[in-house]
């Protein structure tokens, strides 16, 4: 008797398909627009100057690779909660938000479904359409009722009247997962004026928000990027954010990230983080410790701090700047207008308007990788070769 036999193969990760795809190419003019990772004018993604550094000190003074906490490193923690929340924030002060560090901020989106899950039971989630994929069997496998409102219309322009009018008819008492900034995979993101109005839906609704904050300082800033999640954190008693340092500290593979959680009270905030401990001990028992202890280690320096902050600039400044490029090279092929959009959008991604076909046309005569659903890293560009990019999207879209 074979135990395995009934085991059926499930489709590859779309995202990470891709990378192993791209990896094998042979094609020497090929050009990796798939996985949302930052890529500098030599194709590389590099490590922060900063991080090499904290990472020297961390081998020169670590004594111990004991466990750390079930919430993390403390002092992790602490630095990335005023990151996000601000470091006046009355929350912290109160003692009415804390950050329990995970394994990247997939970890803290998971460990949020599964507290939602246990604690929150019967409770529906609402994902933008379209949204990552992972955030899609994230909370379905934690067993929540999946629904979708609409963000980006067929003209592939933010439809905020259509997603306002959706929220106003959620069940009451639902989560609704928000992008803070740099949203994935469109690269649309809410005016002030628009968060103001979905915080209204949010209140009136009594909603639970769930805001997805992975892309913080590439969108327009650091502190600008954080504005709505601040807003909300002023104005409601409950939320609960999910934070990566993946492409912010350019630590990808060393899984940094935590959720944040804030309450109304002190007190009820050590209910809410025993139930994550508990929660968290039986998914990873205790978080990673490196990529923790190096962004403790710059946000702890204010060096470190400063140095880490121009580079992000510099990161978040570069994408600009390549997004403007690409509707200019695009602008001899009378496609400017078509794809003005791309200049608008912040972050790393551009949702492109490209069909599925001329996506797998891209891949299979020109070598160039980007999602099925038109969704492009524009962080993987390249400034040199944002012509021949140009003449490549003008190519398919002609025929
Ligand atoms: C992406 O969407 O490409 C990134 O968030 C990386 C990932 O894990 O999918």
């Amino acid at each position: 008797m074979s135990h395995f036999a009934q085991i059926a193969r499930v489709p590859g990760d779309p995202i990470l398909g891709l990378m192993e795809a791209y990896r094998s190419d042979r094609n020497p003019a090929k050009l990796d627009l798939g996985v949302g990772v930052y890529k500098d004018a030599q194709g590389l993604t590099p490590i922060p100057r900063a991080v090499k550094l904290a990472e020297q000190r961390l081998v020169d003074s670590e004594t111990t690779k004991s466990y750390i906490g079930g919430h993390g490193d403390a002092l992790f923690c602490s630095h990335l909660a005023r990151l996000v929340l601000g470091a006046a924030s009355p929350l912290l002060a109160e003692q009415r938000a804390a950050a329990s560090q995970t394994p990247g901020g997939t970890g803290a989106l998971r460990l949020a479904a599964d507290f939602i899950g246990h604690c929150l039971p019967g409770r529906g989630i609402w994902l933008s359409d379209p949204t990552w994929p992972i955030h899609e069997t994230i909370f379905a496998e934690a067993g929540l009722r999946v629904g979708h409102y609409p963000y980006v219309g067929a003209d592939n322009r933010l439809n905020v009247e259509a997603m306002i009018a959706a929220l106003s008819h959620l069940p009451q008492g639902d989560v609704v997962l928000l992008h803070a900034c740099c949203h994935n995979p469109t690269g649309f993101d809410l005016a002030q004026d628009d968060w103001r109005r979905v915080l209204e839906v949010i209140k009136a609704r009594e909603l639970l928000p769930v805001i997805d904050f992975a892309y913080q300082g590439f969108g327009d800033g650091l502190e600008q990027d954080a504005w709505a999640v601040r807003l909300f954190a002023s104005e409601l008693s409950e939320l609960l954010i999910t934070s990566s340092c993946s492409k912010n500290f350019g630590l990808y593979r060393e899984r940094t990230g935590a959720l944040i959680v804030c309450t109304s009270e002190a007190e009820k905030l050590l209910d809410v983080r025993s139930q994550l401990a508990f929660i968290a001990r039986n998914l990873w028992s205790t978080p990673p410790a490196h990529g923790a202890a190096v962004v403790a280690t710059i946000l702890d320096d204010g060096e470190l701090r400063k140095l880490w902050r121009d580079e992000l600039e510099a990161m978040r400044q570069r994408v600009a700047g390549l997004r403007l490029g690409l509707v200019e090279a695009l602008r001899p092929y009378g496609l400017a207008e078509r794809f003005a959009h791309i200049a608008e959008q912040r972050g790393m991604f551009s949702y492109t308007g490209l069909s599925p076909q001329q996506v797998q046309r891209l891949r299979d005569q020109y070598g160039v990788y980007m999602v099925g659903s038109g969704r492009a890293n524009v962080a993987g560009l390249d400034s040199e070769r944002l012509d021949a990019l140009a003449q490549a999207i003008a190519r398919v879209c002609s025929s």
